[in-house]
This record gives C-alpha cells, structure tokens and sequence, in this order.
C-alpha cells in the first residue's frame, strides 16, 4: 500500500522503516528540518520518499499522523483534506492544547477533528525505542499493537499493515471505549505495557464485558 508519514520522528520514523520493510511504500512529511527526511528517506532505501504533508496524504492510502499533541492541529492543515483516507493516528495527549473534555478519548476527540476521515488509533502504547527493536520477533513472541476506530473495514486495512511490519495486530473496539489503551501508565490499563496475543485477547474480552481488564502479564 501507499502509507503517507506526516511526523516522521521517532514514532513516524519507526512506522515508515517497518512499513517498509513489510513491503509498502512510504512518503515522509512534516519537518522543520527536512535534511532529517532525506536522510531517512535514503536509508529505507527505494519504498521511500519524502513530500509535503498534502503530497503525502494525496500519494496515501494509509495516513500516518505522528506528531506531537499541540501540533496536531498544524499537521492537519498542512495535510489538507483527509477524506476518505485511513488515518493511523500514534498520539499520545501531551500537549496543553485542544485536550479530550472529561471523559472523553483523545482517539474520539482527535476523529473529530478530522471529519471524513477513516480513523484508527495504534502504536501509541510502547516507547520508541521499545518499538524499534521488536518488529520482527518470530510469531509466538509477537509483541501487541492495539487498534481502535469506528470504521471496522479501515480497521482491518491497518491490522493487516501492522501484521505486515511483523506486529500482532489486535481490535480493543471503538473510539470511546479505549480508555485503556490511553495515556497515562497506570494499573488497569494496557498503556505503556507489552502485551502478545493471547493476554490481549482477554483484554479485549473484559473491555467488551465492561469488566476489568485482567492483571498486566510479564514476559
Ligand atoms: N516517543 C515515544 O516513545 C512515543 C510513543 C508512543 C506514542 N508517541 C506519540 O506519537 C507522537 C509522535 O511522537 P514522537 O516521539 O515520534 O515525536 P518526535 O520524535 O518529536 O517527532 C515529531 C516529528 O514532527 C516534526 N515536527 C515538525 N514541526 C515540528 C515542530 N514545530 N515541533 C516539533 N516537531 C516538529 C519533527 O521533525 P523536525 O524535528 O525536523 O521538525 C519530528 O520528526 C506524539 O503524539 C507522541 O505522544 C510517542
């Protein structure tokens, strides 16, 4: 697929080289130092590119938005109309601008700010530097990326570029019920923690349930 980075830093810059390596081309965006694109851009080697943050939402079927919380406003008016494109949003809610109301997700405030859009919430749970090094475990230790999103054939497009880029994709459900995937790391939550497939799947369950999830698995 055609997957369009718009921040392509440590988040971003993880999902481009693993997308890449699973078989997708990717265009990189958004940089007040584009020098940093080039460059990586050239050691993913012939998948990518790099463009403006419209070029890379015009070239996209898949749109990454990776930036941090109070840029987030900027990135999509540099990005133009998203519609009808599959977002994969990896943000985390700090910022001190435009935060979810009490209550609400940040992945459902941030699908409102981008109307028409297919959005998905993922790879927002685990550091950078955690999910750099683990994309390409054999599949029984195959670490966890959440999904969530109210679009269940957009959904499944990213699940399988997930799969691809040597994760193990997992649907938690909606946008207003993915409280546990969210910041902060906290008991009770899957934020900040490595889940694999069979743990996850028990979550999925006791979130679906309305129950509490079970209790952090270590590995
Ligand atoms: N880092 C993590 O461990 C982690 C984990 C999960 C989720 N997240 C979330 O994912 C999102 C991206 O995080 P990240 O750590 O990948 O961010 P990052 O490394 O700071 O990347 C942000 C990108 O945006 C670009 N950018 C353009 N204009 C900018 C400006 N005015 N100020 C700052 N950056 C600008 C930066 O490029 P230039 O520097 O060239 O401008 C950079 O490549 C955040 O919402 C974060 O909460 C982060």
């Amino acid at each position: 697929m055609r997957i369009g980075i718009v921040g392509a830093g440590r988040i971003g810059g993880n999902c481009a080289r693993q997308f890449a390596r699973g078989g997708h081309e990717v265009k990189l965006s958004f940089a007040r130092h584009p020098g940093r694109l080039e460059s990586l851009a050239a050691a993913i080697g012939e998948r990518a590119s790099v463009g403006t943050p419209s070029e890379a939402t015009e070239f996209a079927e898949v749109v990454v938005l990776s930036v941090p919380w109070d840029l987030v406003d900027d990135a999509l008016a540099q990005a133009g109309s998203l519609d009808g494109k599959i977002v994969i949003d990896t943000t985390n809610q700090y910022g001190s601008e435009s935060l979810p109301a009490q209550g609400e997700t940040a992945a459902r405030h941030n699908a409102a700010r981008m109307p028409g859009a297919r959005y998905t919430k993922s790879f927002n749970t685990l550091t950078s530097a955690f999910q750099a090094g683990v994309a390409d475990r054999p599949e029984s230790e195959r670490v966890v990326q959440w999904v969530c999103g109210d679009d269940p054939e957009a959904k499944e497009v990213v699940m399988g570029v997930i799969a691809d880029a040597g994760y193990a994709p997992i649907d938690l459900g909606g946008t207003a019920g993915c409280e546990v995937m969210e910041m902060p790391r906290r008991e009770g939550a899957v934020y900040g923690e490595e889940y694999r497939l069979p743990e996850a799947e028990q979550v999925v369950e006791a979130v679906r349930a309305g129950e509490p999830i079970p209790p952090t698995p270590s590995y």
